[in-house]
């Protein structure tokens, strides 16, 4: 049977939906943590926990859909290249549950547990504990900016793709286009 060209309408917004929460709850990390203590970086704080626990929960459906549905034949490249993004896509799945778990186990290490939209309280999967705060909270950093350089690199190849190499790449992800 032949592979489709496009990915699915759900893989599509799935990619797009955890892109835009991404960038989002990066951005809100980097700056709500030089703020100084006030009502407003404690709801930024909920606001980044709760969001970061979404991106976990879509990410869990991301991984289920990609595993039972066939996603397009790859455009023809050099094989260094084909692994090369096969790792960064690997690597980016692995981070999509690293950095909201990490960033999770932090919180309860700290002794905030973490309560979903403030209505579902979560279950705290480690104690708490100063010392373990201080790595995880390290952790949960360095994971979040490897993310950040990987969707770079990411975003960096598919742009090469489009424009460079004019193979209409873009067009297996883009929302809307026939197929
Ligand atoms: C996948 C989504 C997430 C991304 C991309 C992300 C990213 C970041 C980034 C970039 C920072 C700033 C790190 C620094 O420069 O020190 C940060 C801080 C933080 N994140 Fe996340 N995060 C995510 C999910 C979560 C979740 C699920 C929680 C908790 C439930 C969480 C809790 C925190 C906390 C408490 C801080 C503040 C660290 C401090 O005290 O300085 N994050 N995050």
């Amino acid at each position: 049977m032949l592979k489709p060209s496009r990915y699915t309408h759900t893989a599509i917004a799935l990619h797009w939906l955890l892109a835009l929460g991404l960038f989002g709850t990066f951005a809100v990390g980097l700056y709500m943590h030089e703020l100084p203590m006030s009502v407003t970086r404690l709801k930024l704080y909920n606001w980044h926990k709760w969001a970061g626990v979404t991106i976990l929960a879509l990410s869990f459906l991301r991984l289920a859909w990609r595993l039972t549905h066939r996603p397009p034949a790859g455009l023809p490249m050099p094989e260094g290249q084909r692994r090369a993004a096969h790792a960064a896509h690997g690597l980016l799945y692995a981070l999509f549950f690293a950095v909201p778990l990490a960033g999770w186990a932090y919180s309860s290490a700290s002794g905030f547990p973490v309560v979903w939209f403030g209505v579902l309280p979560l279950p705290d999967f480690v104690p708490v504990d100063r010392d373990l705060a201080e790595l995880l909270k390290q952790v949960h950093k360095w994971l979040a900016l490897s993310m950040a350089a990987i969707v770079l690199v990411h975003v960096a190849a598919a742009l090469k793709h489009q424009f460079i190499d004019k193979d209409g790449l873009l067009r297996r992800m883009r929302p809307g286009a026939g197929a």
